[in-house]
């Protein structure tokens, strides 16, 4: 795994951060006429993996073809901590298709090796659909840790219809025999194949599915499974990860459902195999995450997207699905309301005039939506690894949320939709409150993007004004851990 930097000595090194001071503060007296935010450190939730994005399905090609300079622009605005969003979980597609063709994704073993139980015929390209590349400068440059790779279906010889498109099922799972025998083995091997092809590559897959969207039939790669199918392809999946020692570094992810409810409903089916499974994971397209599943894994939110409207680099404008406030919202709610531990986009850097992406390419250029400065507005502060802690006492039109990360300092979180700044001042209980010595904050509107802005510690607490119709973070360091 690729060494982590602490959020302060990114901070640090973009310099971000000063020694303490503790000035008294002019603007104090009105900051105390603010509402106070009680952040208590002793009250936790749920652990933080990270938000992220992906270059599935040849948008890492389309980022590819790019001047350099606009790659290197792509990379930084997805990826960067100090020029953009900060992004810590890219999800890879693990390819099914025969061939390359429109924006298939090829697979690593095309051709049928004549039946389940002779070796698969791998052909490795070193590339991946260009995904290599992505995952490799994520890694490397910019120190992620968290790498999902997910395959929306198994090549075509193993499922029951001959073709990873158009649904079907994984040969061998309950319900679905085939004439060429069990597959289900051949589909782990092939998974856990993709994974070594990693790992020679220095890239470390962290988390690994095996189904997208399974409730869905379309002319793409997909494959149908209900939780009974899928939990029949885990009991072989996981021995098999085992036996090539890498239960310790990958996780078995299930089952990116086309939205909460119907993932919610293939959990009782997966409970026989709940010593395997490591996380759940569902997209957020039929029924968006509202409430808690009932699971004792980290649930991961793997895709969601304005896949229709057409593109917007508003923040705030009349409240429509793609404008940067909507998912700085749809994120508070996930994390806060749904008990996630992770947020995707789908699609960070693509072509076209939708906002099914959070940065899209225009006459051979990049250009950054509002979507992805909300999503910066999480990640760059709430790092891998952070726990949610109670915030209450927000002011009204406030929503308000906090996270102590592993650096020991506390990210609380604001999204104020009202009209007038709100001004605020945090304390911080269940620590050393009194320690605080540091506070910084930063915020995005309309007309910034994850812009700093003031805040100052006094008598132990941060105030601040958050600006309208914003997003904004005030980062504590100094509390005592
Ligand atoms: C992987 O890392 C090793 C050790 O640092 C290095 O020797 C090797 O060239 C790297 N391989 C690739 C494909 O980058
Ligand atoms: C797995 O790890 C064990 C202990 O380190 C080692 O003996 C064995 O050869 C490894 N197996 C594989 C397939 O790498
Ligand atoms: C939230 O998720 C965690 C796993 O990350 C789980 O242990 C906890 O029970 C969940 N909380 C609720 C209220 O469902």
């Amino acid at each position: 795994m690729a060494g982590r930097t602490t959020l302060l000595s990114l901070l640090a090194t973009a310099g971000l951060v000063h020694t303490a001071v503790v000035v008294p503060d002019p603007a104090l007296a009105s900051r105390q006429s603010g509402a106070t935010v009680t952040v208590d450190l002793s009250k936790t939730y749920q652990t933080i993996d990270g938000f992220g994005t992906s270059e599935a399905f040849q948008r890492a090609v389309q980022m590819s073809k790019l001047p350099e300079t606009e790659q290197r622009k792509a990379l930084n605005l997805l990826f960067s901590t100090t020029k953009g969003a900060g992004l810590s979980i890219l999800r890879n597609g693990i390819g099914s298709s025969p061939d390359m063709s429109s924006d298939h994704m090829v697979s690593i073993a095309p051709k049928s090796p004549g039946g389940p139980n002779k070796p698969l015929v791998y052909s490795w390209d070193g590339s991946d659909n260009k995904q290599l590349w992505v995952a490799q400068e994520a890694q490397h440059t910019y120190g992620l840790t968290t790498l999902y790779a997910d395959a929306w279906s198994a090549p075509g010889y193993m499922k029951t219809n001959g073709n990873d498109a158009n649904g079907g099922s994984l040969c061998g799972v309950s319900g679905a025999s085939c004439s060429s025998g069990d597959w289900r083995q051949a589909y782990a091997d092939y998974l856990v194949r993709y994974i070594q092809f990693y790992n020679e590559a220095n890239v470390t897959i962290t988390h690994v599915g095996f189904l997208n969207e399974p409730e869905l039939t379309t002319s793409y790669a997909s494959m149908r499974s209900n939780g009974q199918q899928a939990a029949d392809f885990i009991k072989v999946l996981y021995p098999t990860l085992q036996k090539t020692n890498l239960t310790s570094q990958v996780q078995i992810a299930c089952c990116d459902a086309e939205g909460w409810s119907s993932q919610s409903g293939m959990l009782s089916s997966l409970r026989s195999v709940d010593d395997q499974l490591g996380i759940v994971i569902s997209h957020s397209y039929t029924s968006s995450p509202g409430s808690p599943m009932n699971t004792k894994h980290r649930v991961w939110q793997t895709e969601a997207a304005d896949l229709n409207g057409a593109w917007t680099a508003t923040w705030y404008g009349s409240g429509g699905a793609g404008e940067g406030m909507t998912w700085a919202n749809n994120i508070y709610q996930a994390v806060v309301n749904a008990n996630c531990s992770a947020y995707l986009y789908w699609i960070g850097v693509q072509g076209g005039d939708t906002n099914s992406k959070m940065v899209r390419i225009t006459n051979n250029a990049v250009q950054p939506s509002k979507r992805l400065w909300a999503f910066g507005q999480w990640s760059r502060f709430v790092r891998p690894g952070a726990v949610r802690v109670a915030a209450s006492g927000a002011p009204s039109g406030v929503k308000a949320a906090a996270f102590r990360n592993v650096d020991g300092s506390v990210a609380v979180q604001f999204i104020n939709s009202g009209s007038g700044a709100a001004k605020v001042n945090v304390k911080v209980n269940g620590g050393d409150g009194d320690a605080l010595t540091v506070a910084k904050a930063w915020f995005t509107d309309n007309s910034h993007d994850i812009a700093e802005m003031d805040a100052a510690v006094s008598g132990g607490m941060a105030g601040a004004s958050i600006p309208s119709r914003s997003m904004a973070t005030i980062l504590l360091s100094g509390v005592a851990t």
